[in-house]
């Protein structure tokens, strides 16, 4: 390795530092439901998206021998039957008639955004999207305009030196402030005969039937990006939309096609544990996230109706004290800090989810209260402030 590369990335580690803005692996062992042991300190979770707690639960049994990988690509060998029915089950429970399996979400974005958009689109991008959906935006080949956060897109005819569609690439459930957009804006979005590209990482497996924010409100974009990492408690993502649009993914989404097919293992598992989201399980889970989403709003006196609960802090440092006092009390808030939000917006991101007791979110919801307290700090959500 040359010196120069090793003063390079000793001086991004003084710069970050400095700034208090290094970020590390936290070391977790020991998980039962929210509570964990954390660099020692046993506490309770408020940090995870495992918005219907299924994530820290044993996964349902497979007795029968099921292979542990692939092999290969899915164009090459690596394709299944079983792959093939969990798209379909995917397709169903987006509430769309087809859909294509990814690994991640990240995966799903950074492939399907250069696939679908082409020299002269113009993508409007809301400002908050997700890393995800910046990365794929700048692997396309289209015109980027960043939108403030929640507007629309103008309706005014697109300029002349447009000669392609007119897309919206937007999140259902915006990851670092909780908001969602306006159901009619899409809906004129499409009256208007443009497209939408709709993240639902937030948002799926939170409503009936473990429907997402857009089948919710019979919403129907031209892609839907939906992840299994997050509500549903697992890992995995897909694309759903029309069976052509999918088709169309298949040939051109490469993070889709130049890679190893899903673990057989991980697949049947899905299949098994999909049906319990879907069903009177997840509804169960999903009454008792509500009911817990409602307890920390009153508590908090912020009104919302999603599980992120995002409380402005400012300055990185102060975030990082507060994130580290709490951990000394026995909660596990990260501090978010630029660039995953704006300079100036750190704040801490409390989550909820259908695991937490009444208890514990009254103590979390105290500590919190306390620790802005005794800094002069008022109590405020960082949904709406972009420095
Ligand atoms: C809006 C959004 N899209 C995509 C992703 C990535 O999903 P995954 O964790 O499955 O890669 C996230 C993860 O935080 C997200 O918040």
């Amino acid at each position: 390795m040359s010196t120069r590369f090793l003063s390079r990335i000793r001086a991004e580690y003084a710069q970050l530092a400095q700034a208090s803005l290094l970020r590390r692996h936290p070391t977790i062992d020991q998980r039962t439901g929210v509570s964990y042991r954390l660099n020692g300190h046993q506490v309770t979770g408020f940090c995870s998206n495992d918005y219907l707690g299924y994530a820290a639960e044993a996964a349902p049994p497979i007795a029968e021998a099921v292979p542990l990988g692939a092999g290969a690509a899915r164009l090459i060998s690596g394709n299944s039957r079983e792959l093939r029915e969990l798209e379909r089950d995917l397709a169903h429970l987006a509430g769309a008639p087809d859909a294509l399996y990814f690994t991640s979400g990240y995966q799903a974005n950074i492939g399907c955004l250069p696939a679908v958009l082409q020299t002269g689109d113009l993508a409007y991008s809301d400002h908050l999207n997700h890393a995800s959906l910046i990365d794929g935006l700048r692997l396309s080949a289209a015109t980027i305009e960043r939108l403030p956060h929640l507007h629309a897109p103008p309706r005014t005819p697109s300029p002349a030196s447009q000669t392609g569609l007119t897309w919206w690439v937007l999140e259902s459930t915006y990851s670092m402030d909780g908001d969602s957009p306006r159901p009619e804006d899409l809906q004129r979005h499409h009256h208007d005969g443009a497209d939408t590209y709709l993240d639902e990482a937030h948002s799926l497996g939170r409503y009936a039937r473990g429907r997402g924010w857009a089948a919710h409100h019979t919403l129907q974009p031209t892609l839907t990006i939906g992840t299994l990492g997050k509500a549903c408690g697992a890992v995995g993502a897909f694309a759903a939309g029309r069976e052509e649009v999918i088709d169309h993914l298949r040939r051109r989404a490469r993070t889709a096609i130049y890679t190893t097919a899903p673990s057989p293992t991980l697949i049947r598992l899905l299949r098994r544990h999909l049906p319990r989201v879907a069903g009177p399980d997840g509804d169960r889970r999903r009454a008792k996230l509500r009911a817990n989403i409602q307890q920390l709003s009153h508590e908090l006196g912020i009104t919302t109706d999603s599980p992120l609960f995002p409380l402005l802090i400012g300055a990185n440092h102060t975030a990082l004290e507060i994130s580290a006092e709490l951990l000394q009390r026995g909660f596990h808030v990260q501090p978010i800090r630029p660039p995953t939000v704006p300079p100036g917006t750190a704040r801490l991101r409390l989550t909820v989810t259908a695991a937490h007791s009444h208890q514990q979110i009254a103590s979390l919801a105290k500590t919190v209260r306390e620790l802005l307290a005794q800094r002069a700090l008022p109590l405020r959500s960082a949904a709406g402030h972009h420095a």
